[in-house]
């Protein structure tokens, strides 16, 4: 792959297994994300997309394997010879540096667009009024929504309160951002403007792992994507890698199932005229960096 940073992973995860009462939902995962980087997950439902991430920001304990954020051990600390889980505080500090967005916003009902944005981010990160304001402001802006910074969830569409919930998870600058199936609870005429903010977020420099059956964005905002089968890393590549010139079997009969049934209608109208022609080159993190030169994710302090 050619990009232009310097491969040192923001994330790191070596052999992650996870069991929910007998089942492996994750059977030794390996999986890293580079700063800068946009990793799309894909995969049938039940391969462990959810699991994977949900361990990531530590909303599931793990049963083997490690994952470092920064180099850092998650959730525990070298001990003796061994590790110990590190308390629910130190957890939590950990958490922060992470921004995660679900299927489901979870908005706070009475709570005002602006309020749901600032005040997690207050609550947990210590920030005060003014500054966790401005912050928010900023980022409504950037979704789309600033108008709607003193009207309630309810007032607004799915797919806005999608967006709400991305300026939330955003708010504190976490140093990576996991989004789980962002668009799959949306009516399908929500989904692309749910995409278009996160092709946003994406330009912006902000490094991410999305969880997608969204196979148009995965081909154009993925500089990595990854394919899950049963709780494990089947094949990884770029999309070009993974779309045109899949390997494994298992791929293979998911792209063809996800084509016969799952393709939205942008899936099944390209603009190539030619529905079975390659997919042309698509742009690089490097000239996503090149296009949006600023970091807002990260600009401010
Ligand atoms: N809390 C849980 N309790 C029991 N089984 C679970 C739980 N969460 C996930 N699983 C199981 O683990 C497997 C992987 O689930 P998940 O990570 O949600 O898959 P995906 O997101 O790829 O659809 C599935 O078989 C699912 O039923
Ligand atoms: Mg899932």
């Amino acid at each position: 792959m050619t990009t232009a940073h310097t491969p040192e992973p923001i994330l790191q995860v070596h052999q992650l297994t996870k069991t929910f009462a007998g089942f492996q939902a994750l059977n030794g995962v390996d999986f890293s994300v580079n700063e800068g980087e946009v990793v799309v997950v894909i995969g049938p439902s039940g391969s462990g997309k959810s699991t994977l991430v949900r361990c990531v920001h530590q909303l599931e304990t793990i049963d083997g394997g490690s994952v470092y954020l920064d180099g850092e051990l998650l959730g525990y600390e070298h001990h003796r010879s061994g590790v110990r889980p590190l308390t629910p505080r130190a957890v939590a500090a950990q958490r922060r540096r992470i921004g995660m967005v679900f299927q489901q916003f979870n908005l706070f009902p009475h709570w005002t667009i602006l309020e749901n944005v600032t005040r997690p981010h207050r609550m947990s990160h210590g920030v005060g009024a003014a500054e966790a304001e401005q912050r928010a402001r900023l980022l409504l802006k950037q979704v789309g929504l600033e108008h709607k910074a003193d009207a309630h969830p309810r007032e607004l569409s799915g797919g806005q309160q999608q967006r709400v919930a991305i300026a939330r998870a955003l708010a504190p600058a976490p140093r990576i951002m996991l989004f789980d199936e962002p668009t799959s609870a949306l009516d399908p005429e929500l989904v692309d403007e749910v995409l278009a903010v996160l092709r946003d977020v994406a330009r912006s420099g902000v490094t991410m792992v999305v969880v997608t059956h969204e196979m148009e964005f995965a081909r154009q905002m993925g500089d990595r994507v990854v394919f899950m089968d049963a709780g494990r890393v089947v094949e990884q590549g770029t999309a070009e890698q993974i779309f045109n010139h899949p390997k494994s079997d298992r791929l293979k009969a998911f792209l063809s199932r996800f084509r016969a049934q799952g393709a939205r209608p942008e899936e099944a109208a390209p603009a190539a005229p030619d529905a079975t022609a390659p997919v042309p080159t698509e742009p690089t993190a490097a000239d996503r960096m090149q296009a949006a030169p600023a970091r807002p994710g990260r600009r401010s302090a």
